[in-house]
């Protein structure tokens, strides 16, 4: 229960998915949480559950995405609970034009390195100069199974590759002042999000997929198992948070149930 007892948190794109999950499983184990978010409805309403579980938690409009929001969000944290230890930059995602290179809009193209680059970049700039306060802390990055290979969203997997290389970049540049530097890869975590993109595919939203449906995984070389829930992504968060996961930095976990380590053969 007390595994994050006296550290102070931010997660950012912390009103869904799993960075609230994330920030209900910080405040659990005893951490103050300072939840990033643009949507002001989301965030209100994940602050008043994690109040409603007796977590300290405050909830700051925020774009991410922008310098000016991310500077005043990190003072109002401080403002708030007077130190920061642990940051989670978790606000991400793909966008549907995120299209084959050359039919790709420059927005599109901007618009998604500003949010799963730019803003974890942002939020380092203004926590780092706070956690060398603290005497140390613990930077968690998003990045994703994609990031890791060429796909149809170049954007997003340029973005995600690159949050790789920084993380190390961080752990190798902090490393003297007690911050480590971590990046959590998931595959496909049901969150809302993803359940509306993908609500037509039954291995997703099944719990325990018929066999019919688990010979069109086989055929799509997904497995069940590697659908997992935020609570699973948040786990490993609340273990790269803590102190327990001291010899750890610099490195990228994935989290995708087995799916890379996953090649089907046709042997007959
Ligand atoms: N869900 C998956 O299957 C999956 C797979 C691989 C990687 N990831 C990565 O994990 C991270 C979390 O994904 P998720 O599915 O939990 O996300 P989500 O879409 O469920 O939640 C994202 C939250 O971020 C907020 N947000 C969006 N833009 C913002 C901005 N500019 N400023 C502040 N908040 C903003 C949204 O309002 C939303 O509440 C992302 O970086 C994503 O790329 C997710």
């Amino acid at each position: 229960m007390d595994r994050m007892k006296g550290k102070v948190a931010f997660l950012t794109g912390a009103g869904a998915g799993i960075a609230k999950a994330t920030a209900k499983a910080f405040a659990r184990e005893g951490a103050k949480v300072a939840l990033f978010e643009l949507n002001r409805e989301a965030g209100e309403s994940a602050e008043k559950e994690i109040r409603a579980e007796g977590g300290d938690a405050i909830f700051i409009q925020t774009d991410v995405t922008r310098d000016a929001a991310v500077k005043s969000a990190v003072d109002a944290t401080i403002a708030a609970f007077g130190r920061l230890d642990v940051i989670m930059n978790c606000a991400g995602g793909s966008l549907q034009e995120d299209k084959p290179v050359h039919q790709m809009d420059l927005d599109t193209w901007h618009k998604t390195i500003a949010l799963n680059l730019l803003h974890p970049f942002l939020c380092c700039r203004y926590a780092i100069p706070h956690m060398i306060n603290a005497g140390g802390g613990s930077i968690i990055n998003f990045g994703s199974h994609l990031g890791t290979k060429g796909t149809e969203k170049p954007a997003y997997a340029a973005a995600k590759g690159g949050i790789m290389s920084f993380t190390k970049t961080l752990a190798a540049q902090y490393a003297d002042y007690g911050i480590r530097a971590n990046a959590i890869a998931p595959a496909i975590v049901r969150t809302e999000r993803s359940i509306k993109r993908w609500e037509n595919k039954e291995w997703l939203l099944a719990d325990n997929p018929t066999p019919a449906a688990r010979a069109r995984i086989a055929m799509q070389k997904l497995y069940p198992f590697s659908v997992g829930e935020p609570e699973h992504i948040a786990a490993i968060a609340v273990f790269l948070g803590s102190d327990e996961s001291r010899m750890i930095t610099g490195t990228t976990i994935t989290a995708d149930g087995g799916r890379s380590s996953y090649l089907k053969v046709a042997v007959d």
